[in-house]
This record gives C-alpha cells, structure tokens and sequence, in this order.
C-alpha cells in the first residue's frame, strides 16, 4: 500500500482514537523506565527508582541520610524491614498492581503504620547509638493503612493463592474459585498464565485479577479458551514488590452431553483421529445405518491417505457420521467452514485424477459457523462471511449526493473492513464539505473511502484529488489540519495517462499523454481468503502505490503460508501468486502483525513479533520480486519482548 497508507494515519490523528497497545505487567511504559542512581542498599532490596515518580518529599539524598546517621541503626539489624522501609520512602512505588494492572499513575510509600512499627523496633538502638530521630521516621507525613493508599507490606506476596476448586462450564470458559489471601501476605492481584495451542504455533496468555478488598472468596472467570482440551493455568500472587510463590492448576478437557440416540461410531475411517466417537443415524447424505454410511465415505479415503488437508478426515466423517447431540435435531452438520478447509486442500487433488468435488459435499449447502449457526466446526479456522458481490447502500448522505453510484463493498484501498470503518472516518470531513471549497472534494473523498460496488478496484484519479486539493487545502488550514501532505495525489492513477480511475463529473483539461502503465485491478476471483484469525488485506507487495494486492495467510497441509492474490491477475489458475519462501512460516504472536513498507523499495512487508516469551522482538519479512524473500529485517527485542503488543495491522501501532 506504500505511500497510501499514511493516509489513513492522518485522518486517524483528526478524528478518531488512536489504537492503544495492550500492556501487562511484564512490560512498563517506556516513560517508567528506572533510574540505577539509588544508593546500593535499594539495590541490594531490588528497589529502584522510576524515573517519572514524584520527588521525595525529603529536602536531602537517602545516601545523605545514610552517611550523616542511618548507618549505625542499618548495621544493628534492629528491624528485618528497615532498609526496604527507607528506600520505599525515599523511591515511592509505582503501583503495579492495586488499582488494576493498567493504572501507571499511582505511586505508593509506606504506611503510616510501618514507620511506627519500624521506629517502634529501632528506638532504643537509636538512643543507644545517639541517632537522632531523623525526618525519615516522622511518621504522621505517611498516609494511613486505613486509607488503602500506602504500602504496609514491604515484601513480596509470601503466600501461594489458595484455589478451592475451578469449573468447567463448557470449551471456551472456566471459573476458578480462591480462597482470601492472609492479611500478612499481602497479595494484591492474581495472574494467571496459560498456553493457547494454535494450529500454528503456542501463545501464553495472562489475565490479572485485582483482590477484592472485602477479602472474601472470589472468582476469576476465563472466557475465551480457544480448545475444549486439558488446560494447566499458573497462577501467581502479585503485589507491588513482585511475585510470590506459584502453583498449577490442571484444568480437564470439556466432554460434551451426549443425546439420547446416540451409538457407537463403526465406521472404521472415523474412529479414530476425530474429537468425538458417537453418531446418530439418518445422516445429512441420507444414510440410514452406518453401514451404508460407511460404503459410501470409503470412496473418499484416498483423500485422507493423501494428506491433501488436514481438515479430510474430520470433515467426511462429520457428513458421514454426524457428531451426535442432545439438540433437536440430534445431531450437527459440519460448518460450511470446516467443508472449505478439507475443500480448498483437496479439490485440486480430486481434480488431477479427474473427479470434481462431489456433489452431495457442497460447502455452499451448510450452515455457516460465522452466522451463528449450530454446526460442527470441527477445530477449522472460522471463514468470516463475505461475498464477492455484496454491496452495500451508501451510509453518508454528502456522498450518495456526490457520487454517481449508491452501492459500496469493503475493503477499500485505505485498508477498511467495514462500511461503518470507513463512514467514521468521513464523518470527521463533513464540516470540510458544508464549507464548499470545491464541488470536487466530496466525491474525491468518497470515492476513496466508499469504491463503487461494481468497480472496486477503482480509485479516484490524480485530476480529481489535485482539483480538490487546490479548491480545500486553505479550508482545510482554517480547520487546523493541513491537507494530508501524505496523501498525494501523486500517488493516484492518472485519467491523462489513460488510467482507468474514478473522475465524477470532474471534466480535466487534457494534460501531457505521456502514457504509463495504468495501476492493475485488484482481484475479486479470490477463493481462498485466508485464515479469518490471522493476517488478511489489501496491501501493496508488488509495488505500485497502490494496495491493490490481497495477502493473508492461507493453511495447506504442511501447516500455514503467506501468499498474496495479486493486482492484474484476474482469472489466472491460482489466486496464491506471490508466496512466502522457505521450509516454515511463523505467522506471529497473535494480533502482533502488520504489513507495511519497512524497507522503503515500494513494498509492503510482512512483520510481527516472533520468538519465545518473554524475548520476543518484531522481525519483518521483506517483500521481494516475485515472492516474498528469505531475507528479514529485524529489530531489537524491547524489555519484556513485544508479544502483548496488538497492533492494527496496517500501520504496526
Ligand atoms: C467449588 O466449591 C464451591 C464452594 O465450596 C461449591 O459450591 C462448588 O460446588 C464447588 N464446585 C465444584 C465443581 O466442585
Ligand atoms: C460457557 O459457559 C459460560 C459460563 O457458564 C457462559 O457464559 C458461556 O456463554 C458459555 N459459552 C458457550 C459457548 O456455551
Ligand atoms: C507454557 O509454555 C512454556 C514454554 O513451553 C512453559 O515454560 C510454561 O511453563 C507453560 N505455562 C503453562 C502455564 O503451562
Ligand atoms: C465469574 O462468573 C460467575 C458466574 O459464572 C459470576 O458470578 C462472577 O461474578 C464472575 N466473576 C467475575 C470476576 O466476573
Ligand atoms: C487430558 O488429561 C487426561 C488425564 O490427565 C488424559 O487422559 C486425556 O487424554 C487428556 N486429554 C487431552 C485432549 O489431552
Ligand atoms: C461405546 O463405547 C464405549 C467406550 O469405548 C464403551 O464403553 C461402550 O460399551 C460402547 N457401547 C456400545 C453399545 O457398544
Ligand atoms: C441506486 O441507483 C440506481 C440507478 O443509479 C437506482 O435505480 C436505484 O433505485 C438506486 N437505489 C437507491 C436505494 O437509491
Ligand atoms: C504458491 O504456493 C502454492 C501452494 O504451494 C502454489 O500452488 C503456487 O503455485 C505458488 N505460487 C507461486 C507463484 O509460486
């Protein structure tokens, strides 16, 4: 998408907020980095200073302190929390953990309560060794325990967590139920961690649960498992100071209630390698016994044999021999997801012996998971519901008056999935347009945002954008925003150069014919669109300015590769024209990707965060002639690495 997608970067910072970057509590806030400058006792406790705190609300250095009096009380070892307390007081702590773990503005000092008891403890040392009782230990300037704004545990959480037990509602949720920590153990919040099998790789996740004040049981709900498997959760008190003592907890696998007319599977292909092991009969094929059944999916074991998808077996046996329920209808139709999967790796198998795809199988006949419906997914990636023909009426009233068409479909080339996307952005031009700097500007930027439905691959053209741009970019200055020195009407197909592109009732003056290559259509023939969950759009690898390429990350049977549908390529064999090179492709740490032109040669590249927690860093994957290449460029892991960081796939933020 090269220079076009600053674009949209513009507009963001005009109207709409910006993405933020989920953060745990691994990874502080760049601006709460710390400082090393703290007197070797704080670092020998683990406790240094960040460096946006607040000032001590001492008027001297604690290593003065230290040098002038303190030193003989440290030496007498006459309270164990003595040093923790003085660089507590002098280095607030930044509170990770008590108002939830998102809260970076809080910064904590020991209680009130602490000091006394630590003087209480010290006194008659101090006395002894002829040490004033120095401000340190003035302790009415500390907030109160009673308050819930100070620290009185100087420690990290001594205790484990204390799990009664933990339920499992169904596949995607689970309950644990805990016990209230001690008192003295001081445990603020809980974090759970947990391993999420993907089926292209392992991600931890962490959830946090801040410890509810009334100290009673709770619980903490997990809600978007993603397999109905066996689940090991760590869990881990947390409090200001650290980490605490850990423990696992094994959570079963989720077994479904099994319906009433349920038997036995006998079909020997679906005995095995399948997640349940019960049917009902008459099937969907119209098989009345499973013997029947059983002749009839024996044609197709060939395809199983082969590996063509990894998706065959469960998908012909979940025709064959439905998965059985106590629904209704006792038993599910596979989803029209699971069908594409097996469909998309076996067809082209099925078609170089001759056959086609047989009929009883249609994809297009079941039901889609996407739609809610009731299905057997059967572990398949869900395909989000999208057509190549489904148009939408135009959202914003300017534009419908603007433009000679009234039907739009998604995604445009800015890079917007929804109609509702690209109509929030428009919005935030509407005092631009009721201005009437230019009768042009509206159907520009409606052509931009909201591409006819019958010609999608259409962009505005170069004479229409520099005839708004010349009619708005003083308006526009009086609204207090440049015109988007990045969207340059450069970048845009030229009607003069006899490009196909969108002019309105724009009528240019003919300019200089000098002819170049005209910006190719993108390709509407697309099937296969690629794993929903992973990274899909249209973006710009072959490097013409335009994101007219569509590139996602599609599955085969040796596991999931990048590729891309490319412009121009209309009707050619495959839609997979422009692929990642190479034995193994690492699609990344969930939500972590983006494509963006990181090399400055025109091409948008593909990067995300890889690597093992918690050193993971982004490396990119660079676009080349042809193909993507071996070749990646790579950055420096940031601390606490860059796997919980979600950015919006198209500017890496
Ligand atoms: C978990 O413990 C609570 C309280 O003791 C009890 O009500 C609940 O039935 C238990 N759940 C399971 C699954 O044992
Ligand atoms: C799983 O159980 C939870 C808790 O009972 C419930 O909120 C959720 O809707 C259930 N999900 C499904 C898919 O049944
Ligand atoms: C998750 O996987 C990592 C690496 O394989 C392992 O060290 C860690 O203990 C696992 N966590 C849980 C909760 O199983
Ligand atoms: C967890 O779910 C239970 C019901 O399943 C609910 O009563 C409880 O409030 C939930 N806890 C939290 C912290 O959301
Ligand atoms: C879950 O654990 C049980 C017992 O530990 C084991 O028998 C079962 O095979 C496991 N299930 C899966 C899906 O790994
Ligand atoms: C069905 O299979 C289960 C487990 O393999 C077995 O215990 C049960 O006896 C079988 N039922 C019938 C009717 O064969
Ligand atoms: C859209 O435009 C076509 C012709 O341009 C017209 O026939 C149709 O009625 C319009 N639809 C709507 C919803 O305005
Ligand atoms: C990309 O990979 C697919 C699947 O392996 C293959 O069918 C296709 O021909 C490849 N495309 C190119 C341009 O090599």
């Amino acid at each position: 998408m090269g220079r076009l997608s600053v674009i949209l970067l513009v507009f963001c910072m005009i109207g709409v907020p910006k993405i933020l970057a989920c953060r745990s509590l691994g990874s502080l806030p760049d601006a709460k980095t710390t400082r090393d400058d703290v007197p070797q006792l704080c670092r020998d406790e683990g406790i240094l200073a960040y460096v946006d705190a607040p000032s001590s609300i001492y008027g001297h250095d604690l290593s003065d302190s230290i040098e002038l009096a303190l030193q003989g009380l440290i030496d007498s070892g006459c309270s164990d929390i003595l040093s923790r307390f003085l660089c507590a007081a002098h280095f607030p702590r930044l509170d990770l953990v008590r108002y939830g773990v998102h809260n970076f503005d809080f910064y904590l000092r020991p209680c009130a309560e602490v000091c006394r008891a630590v003087w209480r403890d010290c006194r008659i040392t101090a006395r002894q060794l002829r040490i004033e009782r120095t401000p340190e230990f003035d302790c009415k300037n500390f907030p109160s325990e009673k308050t819930d704004e100070c620290l009185s545990y100087l420690y990290p959480p001594r205790d484990r967590p204390i799990i009664v037990n933990s339920t499992r509602h169904n596949a995607t949720s689970v309950s644990i139920l805990y016990a209230p920590p001690e008192k003295a153990s001081m445990t603020e919040t809980l974090r759970v961690r947990y391993n999420e099998t993907l089926s292209w790789g392992q991600v931890g996740r962490e959830i946090f649960q801040t410890i509810s004040r009334s100290r009673s049981y709770s619980t903490l709900n997990i809600t978007d498992l993603k397999s109905a498997g066996n689940y090991t959760f760590e869990v881990t008190a947390l409090n200001n100071f650290g980490e605490g003592p850990k423990i696992f907890l094994d959570v079963p696998a989720f077994h479904n209630d099994i319906g009433t007319g349920c038997e036995n599977i006998t079909v020997q292909m679906c005995q095995s390698g399948i997640d349940y092991s019960q049917t009902a009969m008459p099937n969907s094929l119209g098989h009345w016994n499973q013997e029947d059944a059983g002749l009839e999916i024996h044609q197709f074991s060939t395809l199983v044999e082969v590996e063509c998808s990894s998706y065959a077996r469960t998908f012909l046996c979940a025709m064959s021999t439905p998965r059985c329920t106590t629904g209704p209808s006792s038993t599910l139709l596979p989803c029209r997801d699971l069908c594409v999967q097996a469909r998309n790796g076996c067809e082209e198998f099925l078609i170089k012996y001759g056959f086609s795809w047989p009929e009883g199988l249609t994809c297009e006949s079941l039901p889609s998971y996407d739609e809610g419906s009731d299905c057997y997914l059967g572990g398949a990636p869900v395909l989000e519901v999208w057509t190549d023909d489904q148009c939408e009426d135009i959202p914003v009233s300017w534009c419908r008056s603007a433009l000679g068409y009234n039907q739009t479909a998604m995604p445009n080339s800015l890079g917007h999935q929804t109609v509702r996307d690209a109509e929030l952005l428009l919005m935030t031009f509407t005092p631009v347009v009721q201005y009437g700097c230019s009768p042009h500007f509206s159907s520009f930027i409606c052509s931009l945002f909201l591409p006819s439905c019958y010609s999608a691959s259409v962009l505005p053209c170069r004479e229409l954008c520099e005839e708004a741009r010349n009619g708005c970019t003083e308006v526009l200055l009086e609204f207090g925003f440049p015109w988007p020195e990045q969207l340059a009407c450069e970048d845009l197909p030229s009607h003069n150069d006899g490009a196909t592109c969108y002019l309105g009732d724009f009528q240019p003056m003919q300019g200089t014919t000098n002819v170049t290559p005209a910006v190719k259509p993108r390709r509407y023939d697309t099937h296969n669109l690629g794993v929903p969950s992973l990274f899909r759009g249209w973006v710009d690898v072959q490097g013409q300015g335009a994101a007219n390429d569509y590139c996602r990350v599609v599955a085969n049977s040796g596991g999931y590769f990048l590729s891309c549908s490319l412009a121009g390529m209309e009707g050619a064999p495959t839609d997979l024209n422009y692929n990642s090179t190479g034995p193994w492709f690492d699609a990344g740490h969930m939500d972590t990707w983006y494509m963006m032109d990181v090399n400055e040669d025109g091409r948008d590249d593909y990067c995300r965060c890889i690597g093992c927690l918690p050193t993971t860093h982004v490396s990119c994957l660079l676009a080349g002639e042809g193909a993507f290449t071996a070749q990646t460029l790579d950055y420096d892991p940031v601390p606490g690495g860059c796997h919980y960081n979600t950015v919006n796939p198209y500017f890496g933020r």
